[in-house]
């Protein structure tokens, strides 16, 4: 007997339906997968034995073959073990009726018939809609992250015996909760602009970073509060806009992060990598290819405290995703193309023995000039804002009062972003920093007057032609937090003031 199943297998961060084979033949007692199965999938074999015996009923003792279709891409994971269950059980009449291209199916089974939760559902559930299939059948865990896709019908079950009652139509679907909610502020970041004193310059930069989606990086003495200033960045951040929550949720699903949550993504992702990560774990990689952290950053903001302890090819490797927003990691075991546009925020000590002030710094001149080096010109200039912080003064740090809360400055940042908005309307634009070279010419012409001080700058800081473009789309972004229509001389001049590292690299 032969029996077709839907399932989906995973390719980047996204599915594809697969249609899984069953063939069921007398002969020699046998069981094999074909079609490019991985490792997990080719194990799923002893899984699926056992639960299908373990939920009561028989496994054929023929010849059983399982082809995955189309054959042209690695299937990987355990995802499999469900629909292949009910795939040999519809060839041997246990499931009733022919469930080809009626519903997919994916879970994983335990031995003894419970079926567990997968990566990725909801990726599954996009692509069962965009193939017109109308039902899935997902374990019991992934059923918030099916539930957020428009326009499918999500079947729940707990276990394999559940899984064919509900086929044969001898049990009814479970009832489902609402579509899941969106978490939009987690209960553990309650970090506030409002506690940092002082350092209003860093505050300005971070400001205009969240305005504009810039990339900064922050350099200054140890207890300066760098990393106390990185981590309230998302508190000034939009919130992720309705598209947005799918596309961040769907990388999380295939993570493997989204599951234990029970909802979605709504606030931008803050991922902080520690620095001995390698650029598999940054950039993504393994077989088959897996997400890495900057991708797990998309749309939200990757913060790599202690910039230059990085291993020099672990910092070189993020150019790639810096400029094009996305990476293609390529295996044996086919492509993974993921998304990765997301907003960088450095910090680094400005010496590697982090002393406290230029005065007292018991380095010599090369030993900082060779820390800070080990930042290269091509990062760098990729870099929107350099932003150098004195340490904070003792009276600063005793000031009664709170600092302006990070309500007031994302209604700022909000605003700005409105602007940008319309200014970017008709195109794939979102934000200044995205702009390319031809799109700044002719998105920010620069008054005369600018044009002047600008190309003065150039010389004078060796400002190369991307670093000139960069301070252009800065001094945009200036302008429109201040609501203005024209870039002008100021909005340039202070614009020109965050590229603390092309004076460095002149000296
Ligand atoms: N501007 C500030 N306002 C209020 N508290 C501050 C400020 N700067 C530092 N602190 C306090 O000092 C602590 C250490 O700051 P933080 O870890 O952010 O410094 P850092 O610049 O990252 O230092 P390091 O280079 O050692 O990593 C903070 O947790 C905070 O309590
Ligand atoms: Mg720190
Ligand atoms: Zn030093």
């Amino acid at each position: 007997m032969l029996a077709r199943m839907l399932s989906a297998a995973l390719v980047g961060v996204e599915a594809e339906l697969v249609r899984v084979e069953v063939d069921v033949a007398s002969g020699l007692p046998a069981f094999t997968t074909v079609g490019l199965p991985d490792s997990a999938v080719r194990e799923s074999r002893e899984r699926v034995k056992s639960a299908i015996r373990n939920a009561g009923f028989s496994f054929p003792n023929d010849r059983v073959t399982i082809n995955l279709a189309p054959a042209d891409f690695r299937k990987e994971g355990p995802a499999f073990d469900l629909p292949i269950a009910l795939g040999i059980l519809a060839a041997t009449g246990a499931v009733k009726g022919d469930q080809d291209g009626a519903l997919a199916v994916v879970g994983e089974l335990a031995l003894d018939g419970a079926i567990h939760g997968v990566r990725g559902a909801l990726a599954v559930g996009l692509a069962c809609v965009r193939h017109r299939v109308r039902t899935l059948l997902v374990p019991v865990d992934n059923r918030a992250e099916a539930r957020a896709v428009d326009g499918l019908h999500v079947l729940t079950a707990r276990t394999l015996r559940e899984a064919v009652a509900l086929l044969n139509g001898e049990a009814e679907p479970a009832a489902l909760p609402e579509a899941p909610p969106v978490v939009v502020r987690d209960a553990s970041d309650d970090v506030d602009f409002g506690d940092v004193r002082g350092q209003a310059y860093a505050k300005r930069a971070l400001e205009i970073a969240a305005a504009g989606g810039h990339n900064v990086i922050l350099v200054g003495p140890p207890g300066g509060g760098k990393t106390m200033l990185a981590r309230r960045l998302p508190s000034i951040l939009p919130p992720l806009g309705g598209n947005e929550v799918v596309e961040v949720s769907c990388i999380w699903s295939v993570a493997g992060l989204l599951t234990a949550r029970g909802a979605l993504v709504g606030t931008r992702p803050f991922r902080a990598p520690h620095h001995t990560i390698s650029v598999s774990g940054l950039i993504g990689g393994g077989s088959p290819p897996r997400p890495g952290e900057v991708t797990l950053a998309h749309r939200g903001v990757l913060f790599l405290d202690e910039l230059p302890e990085f291993q020099q090819h672990v910092l070189e490797s993020l150019r790639q995703p810096l400029e094009d927003g996305r990476v293609s990691i390529t295996r044996a075991s086919g492509t993974g193309r993921f998304p990765a546009r997301f907003q960088l925020v450095g910090a680094a000590n400005p010496c590697r023995r982090g002393c406290p002030t230029l005065d007292t710094c018991l380095c010599t001149p090369a030993e900082r000039d060779r820390y800070l080096g080990r930042l290269s010109r091509p990062l760098l200039d990729r870099i929107d804002l350099h932003v150098e912080m004195p340490a904070v003064p003792a009276g600063d740090l005793q000031a009664r009062g709170a600092g302006e809360p990070s309500a007031a400055i994302l209604t700022r940042v909000l605003t700005a972003r409105e602007r940008q908005r319309a200014r970017f309307r008709g195109t794939a634009l979102r934000v200044n920093a995205e702009m390319t070279t031809r799109q700044v010419r002719r998105l920010c012409p620069a008054p005369a007057d600018a044009e002047r001080l600008l190309a003065a700058a150039m010389s004078r800081l060796g400002l190369s032609a991307r670093g000139h473009d960069r301070v252009l789309k800065v001094a945009r972004t200036i302008a429109d937090l201040e609501g203005a229509d024209t870039l002008g001389v100021d909005h340039c001049a202070e614009a020109l003031q965050y590229r603390g590292f092309d004076r460095r690299w002149r000296a």
